[in-house]
């Protein structure tokens, strides 16, 4: 029996909630196969503020840095929001985690689901069998450029270098490979000096990469295409700040915020989580959807330890429930589940192997 060491930082709001039941999935899937997970738990974001002072303690750095994956829920404080100039902010936690553990590739796949067609805004023809995944530089540009500010004036800056570049477009080509084999780099190179950079060094890559189609962009012209044509898109790949504006959007086509899971990958250990935010408003109330993290732990699975077919056996476990009418109130008017009542009937349709893939 293989024992599996995995970082679990439920966070702030929801967080706690949703990452509980990505940890009952996972701890059914160690029931159904020959690998045991052992979850230690850490602080951060405003709950470790709270606690210690600082949002991405030492403590939790070194548990993160000792885990083969970590799973993560979410940050973000009523408390901080409501006064953005806060010295200690719960987000300076997760970006300091991000940069400390060399998180430089955020990947966030975005598909639809004919279950929940009705759920999203959009038409059912424009959203009808969406598969995109976004490559989200996670460590460079305006987020962690030099700033200031005073009372009259304030400055942020995006810089990026060749290599930051190159790390991750290899990383989204690679991922063409295996799919419709089409990149499309999203920037504003009709403005800033960085997004020259990135057209000019994904184009002399791409030549490493001649069966894949490469596309550009301009993110406005791509914000517009995502929501008119989201079918057009395989891989999106982009820059810090724009890949977290167009994957929100993107979430729109799944039908909720609550759907889209995400992996964050560099050159130690990987990071999984969902892409919503702590959702103050819904934490503590077993309301929350907790599939974004439970498809977090799915990709967990996939990405860290190789475990493909057990990813796909959460992720049917998913489509049944959502078959069934089994959602939690984002995803219905009728009569909904509980976030740990969700969590536990997949777990259990898990053990019971209802959803065993044959493919
Ligand atoms: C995300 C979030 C974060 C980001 C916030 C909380 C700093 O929106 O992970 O997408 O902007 O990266
Ligand atoms: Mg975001």
């Amino acid at each position: 029996m293989k024992t599996k060491n995995i970082a679990l930082l439920p966070g702030d709001g929801i967080g706690p909630e949703v990452t509980d039941q990505a940890r009952k999935v996972l701890e059914a899937i160690g029931e159904i196969s020959k690998v045991k997970f052992e979850f230690k738990e850490a602080l951060i974001g405003a709950a470790a503020i709270d606690e210690t002072g600082d949002p991405f303690p030492r403590e939790t750095e070194e548990l993160c840095l000792n885990a083969d994956a970590i799973l993560f829920g979410a940050i973000g404080h009523p408390k901080y929001d409501n006064d953005p100039s806060a010295e200690v902010r719960p987000e300076q936690g997760l970006l300091r985690m991000r940069k400390q553990l060399g998180l430089f590739a955020n990947i966030r796949p975005v598909k639809s689901y004919d279950l929940l067609a009705d759920v999203s805004p959009l038409k059912n023809h424009v959203i009808d069998q969406v598969d995109l995944v976004v490559f989200r530089e996670l460590t460079g540009g305006i987020y962690f450029g030099e700033r200031d500010k005073t009372d009259n004036d304030a400055f942020d800056t995006c810089s990026y270098s060749v290599n930051e570049i190159r790390r991750i477009s290899k990383l989204a080509f690679k991922a063409a490979k295996k799919r419709r084999k089409k990149v499309t780099l999203v920037d504003k190179a009709n403005v800033l000096a960085t997004s020259q950079l990135w057209r000019e060094v994904v184009k002399e890559m791409s030549g490493d990469f001649p069966e894949i189609e490469l596309d550009f962009m301009f993110v406005d012209n791509a914000a517009m295409k995502i929501i008119q044509t989201p079918k057009s898109f395989d891989v999106i790949l982009t820059e810090n700040m724009f890949g977290d504006i167009l994957s929100d959007e993107a979430s729109v086509i799944t039908g909720s915020l609550g759907m889209l899971p995400s992996a964050s990958v560099g050159s130690k250990v990987a990071l999984y989580e969902p892409i919503h935010g702590s959702f103050p408003e819904a934490a503590g109330q077993n309301i929350a959807n907790p599939i974004a993290a439970i498809l977090s732990a799915g990709m967990l699975l996939d990405y860290s330890f190789g475990m493909v077919n057990e990813r796909k056996i959460i992720e049917k476990a998913i489509e049944n429930a959502l078959a069934n009418g089994d959602v939690t109130a984002d995803l219905t008017d009728g009569k909904a589940l509980g976030t740990a009542q969700f969590g536990d009937l997949i777990a259990k349709a898990i053990k019971e192997n209802q959803s065993i893939v044959t493919s």
